[in-house]
């Protein structure tokens, strides 16, 4: 099997990305991380790719005098990696229209809650802070907006009443990292159109959607 190619967009951590690195290295997962951008040149993210001898690049926005210069050299990087999807895993910065347009539904987010409670950022403890006692982790197509494209995939996860922001945080993460391998399978393997919000998967034998 011909594995499909990844470009992974990271900002800081990179343990999503680390996710998607161990999940390639099974035989039949069906695809491989080629290519990490970092917009931040401290990322631990770096380090692990390097570790696995991917090529990686720092691109800085503030290197560049306008957002589409900026991501016309992500563009670049990524289709000279051919990547098949883009993965946004951590990164801190809005898609524009330059890379929408490069790869239409073609990039995708993982976000830790179950959206579309709680987009943005420090959405754990927004999360906590409201007392919900479900929360989770959603991965989705990247439109526009801040969170907001379809939704491919959900995870929940139970808040305890003796949980913390981080504790919390902590256990979502846990099951982003198996949503985030999931989702990537499933994008990449199986039928699927998008119906307004809806990402709807066409199973086998199912002809009328
Ligand atoms: C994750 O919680 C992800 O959902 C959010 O940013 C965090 C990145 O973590 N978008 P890591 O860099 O993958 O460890």
């Amino acid at each position: 099997m011909e594995k499909k190619r990844l470009g992974v967009l990271v900002s800081g951590r990179g343990s999503n990305l680390q996710a998607l690195i161990d999940a390639s290295k099974k035989d039949d997962y069906p695809a491989k991380v080629v290519v990490v951008i970092s917009n931040k040149k401290e990322a631990y993210a770096i380090e692990r790719a390097k570790k696995e001898n991917i090529p990686v690049y720092v691109v800085k926005r503030e290197d560049y005098r306008s957002k589409r210069e900026y991501e016309e050299k992500i563009r670049e990087i990524l289709l000279e990696y051919k990547v098949d999807l883009v993965v946004l895993a951590g990164y801190m910065k809005i898609i524009g229209k330059t890379l929408l347009e490069a790869f239409p539904w073609r990039i995708i987010n993982i976000h830790p809650s179950l959206l579309p409670s709680f987009p943005g950022l420090e959405a754990q403890k927004k999360a906590w802070e409201y007392g919900v006692k479900i929360s989770g982790c959603t991965v989705h197509f990247v439109d526009e907006g801040i969170d907001s494209g379809p939704i491919i995939g959900q995870r929940a996860v139970l808040v305890y009443d003796d949980d913390t922001p981080e504790t919390l945080a902590e256990r979502i993460l846990q099951e982003e990292h198996k949503l985030i391998v999931e989702s990537v399978k499933k994008i990449l393997t199986e039928e699927y159109e998008i119906i307004g919000r809806r990402v709807v998967f066409k199973k086998k034998g199912d002809e009328n959607i």
